[in-house]
């Protein structure tokens, strides 16, 4: 039956062996002032061509082989018993170098006989405006097709109630509306699959994401469910884990972060990008070993796993150097990792606690809090919550020169992506706005008219006015147009009442 129905969605997603030689179509990459990498996926090992032009004229021309078998791709065993064993592909990359800053360029790929377009913008060497895009939580998986999520009513919360549009609809019309105001870069602080360790879940992923990400960077940070094996593989177990966490190092590239062990290697990186400095934090591990749930809880033993982001560990220690280098170099520094670290929501409780005996608790995180105040990070950048949410945490930073200013650190959730829909469930004394409660439902004939609790996005525009630099944070929502019969006629663009405005230096 299972099968019957990949089936299915296969035909009608137009994807089969023969009308598509691509398994992950070219998709843009690592953006600096002077080069991009393009990558995709290929059925067969044919050696393709990349050209680059910028305007008319031709500066890049490659031929990529493709001997490399993308292994990490296969399916999980789970997967190959329900489905058979899969194609994992070649995998192709062209990193172009020796580029113009802050141009645009346009490539193309030919590869077996057809051709796939697409342009992309380096980035600024010099301080310009940009604007970037946060989400996180896409979850993406087939199965979320057709599928809607519960919808808790703020003013009935017992009562069930669903959201009006499925997870699949809600999340495309969520990149549409990304792609359409045409950011530099896209970031998802995690969760950006379902499970991390299925493979039709990542191609789900890219099948989403295929017009965006042929011109938009994705910046991609891990969140618990990229560390996810599957609840038939093995779930958080060591090995499950870095099989999932396999994939993600081969769909993303970032910039390196200098550490010499490998398996601290690709989890973690800064990115400068004209007036600011992004920060991606790998917030997510524990001992993945020492329990079947993922454990950021069982953090302060000896035991220094990958990605242990405590005081002592090769994360903090890489993670202060570089808040100090980017105190001193950007305008505004932003900090991205999963597990938000002061929310209302499900993973609020201390570990250990709440009604599911919380082993995906935010709060461990808070332990970075007092390098984020003294070196006077702006925005966290977070999700697992599935809320739009913002907090306030304040402090005192220390500038390089040694003397001192009242800080705001402004924490963000914005898990809204295209899975959960959640509401709080336990109070948050920094909290600023939540989206469940300050921006009320309007019905009208029993057509929902306004506000409520819906995908979207944080539009970040950092840019110079007046003289001086200013990050505007601008929180989306997508509004589903239902007509009285229930049926989905539009979706409307809206904003929610929680526009944020820092001047550089509050
Ligand atoms: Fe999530
Ligand atoms: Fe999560």
């Amino acid at each position: 039956m299972k099968a019957r129905f990949l089936f299915l969605l296969l035909v009608s997603s137009g994807l089969s062996a023969a009308d598509e030689p691509l398994l992950v179509q070219p998709y843009v990459q690592n953006p600096t002032p002077n080069a991009m990498s393009v990558l995709w996926l290929s059925r067969s090992p044919a050696t393709a061509r990349l050209r680059c032009w910028q305007g008319d004229k031709l500066v890049a021309e490659r031929e990529v082989g493709g001997h490399v078998e993308a292994t990490s791709l296969r399916y999980s065993p789970w997967e190959t018993k329900e489905f058979g064993a899969n194609q994992p592909g070649y995998q192709r990359e062209v990193r172009l170098t020796g580029l113009a800053p802050g141009v645009d360029y346009r490539y193309e790929v030919e590869q077996d006989g057809q051709s796939w377009p697409g342009e992309f913008r380096t980035a600024p060497s010099e301080e310009r405006n940009i604007r970037f895009v946060a989400y996180s939580d896409s979850e993406t998986e087939p199965e979320s097709r057709g599928a809607k999520v519960h919808w808790e009513d703020p003013a009935h919360p017992r009562q069930p109630r669903n959201y009006l549009v499925d997870q699949d609809t809600g999340y495309r019309a969520n990149l549409a509306e990304i792609e359409k105001n045409r950011p530099d870069f896209v970031v998802i602080p995690g969760d950006l699959v379902e499970t991390g360790g299925e493979q039709r879940d990542w191609d789900e992923f890219w099948l989403c994401n295929r017009q965006l990400s042929r011109s938009i960077p994705i910046v991609g940070v891990l969140g618990n469910h990229e560390y996810y094996g599957g609840p038939n593989d093995g779930r958080y177990e060591e090995h499950s884990s870095e099989r999932a966490v396999a994939k993600f190092l081969t769909y993303f590239r970032a910039p390196g972060n200098g550490q010499p062990l490998k398996r601290e290697q690709g989890r973690y990186f800064a990115m400068d990008y004209g007036p600011i400095t992004l920060i991606a934090v790998d917030g997510c591990n524990g001992l993945a070993h020492q329990t079947d749930q993922d454990s950021n809880w069982h953090l302060g033993s000896d035991l220094r796993p990958k990605g242990d982001f405590n005081p002592g560990s090769q994360q903090y220690a890489w993670l202060e150097q570089q808040l100090r280098r980017a105190q001193k170099r950007s305008r505004f520094t932003f900090v991205a990792f999963h597990h938000c670290p002061y929310s209302s929501g499900l993973h609020a409780f201390a570990p250990g606690q709440g009604e599911g005996k919380d082993r995906q608790s935010g709060r461990p995180l808070q332990v970075l809090t007092p390098l984020f105040l003294r070196y006077g990070v702006d925005a966290l950048l977070n999700g697992h919550d599935e809320m739009m949410e913002r907090s306030e945490v304040t402090g005192t930073e220390v500038r390089p020169d040694g003397s001192t200013r009242p800080h705001t650190l402004q924490v963000y959730d914005v898990g809204i992506g295209g899975d959960g829909l959640r509401g709080p469930e336990i109070a948050n004394p920094k909290r600023k706005f939540l989206a469940h409660t300050d921006c009320p439902e309007v019905w009208k004939d029993g057509v929902l008219v306004e506000g409520g609790k819906h995908y979207g996005h944080l539009q970040v525009d950092v840019e110079k006015s007046d003289g001086k630099w200013q990050a505007r944070f601008t929180p989306i929502y997508l509004l589903p147009v239902m007509d009285a019969q229930g049926r989905l006629q539009r979706f409307e663009r809206r904003q929610y009442p929680d526009m944020m405005v820092l001047q550089e230096g509050d």
